[in-house]
């Protein structure tokens, strides 16, 4: 069995009506084509109605599946509501909402204007809750009896990141709001989960992150454990599996899918690893011959 091969059976979203914001693109367009893929209905919204247009044609002829490309800048509220209406009307319902998309580019902090640091922080954090607050109060209103919101944020939402201040600042509330309203509305039947995904190439991330020769000068695989990046089929089905009811349990959950990279970071003697096998027997000597000085 191969790891990037997909994991549900075929019918498992079957008449799952999921919102994808950013989905005409990267990881939320691997995530859109494999939900169409296992029988649901996918609006999928960003800035770009010419690119939601063109995935949305690709991805039915495709899958076979039914999209609603929807125009919608998440920075704006009536924005929102205009496209939960525009869902409601074409497809009956919602079943779940993908918090996907996102602004980010690489910049020491000093050199941000104000405007620029508050970009990425309405995109990511006031988008997300733009549309979380827009589809909760649907949910509740409408006495939905079940509902999943999931968050994609990142492994540097809870250890935060030089070089991406306002990214990792507002992927850190988008983890708060997950927790939170994990606990606050599931008595509602809205299980509210997260992603959290080291790095996976899409264009409009490494455009933005690893611009011209930095992707060769750190190769972003010697930081992984696993020695490898992310595939999108891996994240597609992990958003699957998360969306669908065999996780029904899982609530309030961020599920690292990083290959180790950020435990890496982390544990104080991870550097050994550079120690050949050959010094170990040395190193070894050396402690035991402290015992009791
Ligand atoms: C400094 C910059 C800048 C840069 C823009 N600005 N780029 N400042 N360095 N490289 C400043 C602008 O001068 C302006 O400030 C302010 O930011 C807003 O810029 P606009 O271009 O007007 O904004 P907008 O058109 O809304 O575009 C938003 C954007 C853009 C974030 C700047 O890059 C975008 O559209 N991104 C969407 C897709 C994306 O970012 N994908 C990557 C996700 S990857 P002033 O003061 O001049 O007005 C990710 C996690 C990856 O999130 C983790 C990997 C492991
Ligand atoms: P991407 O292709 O650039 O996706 C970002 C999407 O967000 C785009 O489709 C963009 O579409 C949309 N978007 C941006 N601003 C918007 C706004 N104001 N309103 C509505 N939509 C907006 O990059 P990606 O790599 O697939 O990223 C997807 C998600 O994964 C993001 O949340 C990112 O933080 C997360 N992530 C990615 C990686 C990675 O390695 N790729 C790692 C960790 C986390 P428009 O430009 O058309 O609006």
């Amino acid at each position: 069995m191969e790891y990037n091969r997909p994991m549900l059976r075929e019918d498992a979203l079957k008449g799952e009506v999921i919102i994808v914001t950013g989905g005409g693109s990267g990881l939320g367009k691997a995530m859109t084509t494999y939900f169409l893929e296992l029988g649901a209905k996918v609006v999928i919204s960003s800035r770009n109605m010419d690119k939601l247009l063109t995935t949305a044609k690709a991805l039915e002829e495709k899958t076979g599946g039914r999209i609603l490309p929807v125009a919608c800048d998440v920075r704006h509220y009536d924005q929102v509501e205009n496209m939960l209406a525009a869902a409601v009307k074409e497809f009956g319902k919602v079943d779940a909402l993908v918090n996907n998309a996102a602004g980010n580019f690489i910049s020491p902090t000093e050199r941000l204007s104000a405007n620029a640091f508050d970009t990425i922080i309405d995109i990511v954090l006031k988008g997300t809750k733009n549309c979380t607050l827009a589809l909760g109060k649907h949910w509740i209103d409408v006495k939905q009896k079940r509902a999943t919101v999931l968050n994609i944020v990142t492994t540097y939402a809870w250890t935060g990141s030089a070089y991406v201040v306002p990214s990792a600042t507002a992927k850190a509330g988008v983890l708060a709001l997950t927790r939170s309203l994990a606990v606050e509305w599931a008595k509602y039947g809205i299980r509210t989960n997260a992603i959290a995904p080291g790095p996976f190439p899409t264009e409009g991330a490494w455009d933005r992150l690893m611009p011209g020769n930095l992707k060769d000068e750190f190769d972003m695989r010697k930081k992984i454990p696993l020695g490898r990046l992310g595939e999108h089929q891996e994240l597609a089905n992990l958003a699957a599996y998360l969306i669908s009811d065999f996780s029904a349990f899982i609530n309030g959950e961020v599920v690292t899918i990083d290959g180790g990279e950020w435990l890496k970071g982390a544990g104080e003697f991870n550097m050994l690893e550079k120690i050949p096998d050959e010094m170990w027997d040395m190193l070894e000597m050396m402690i035991r011959s402290k015992k009791g000085k």
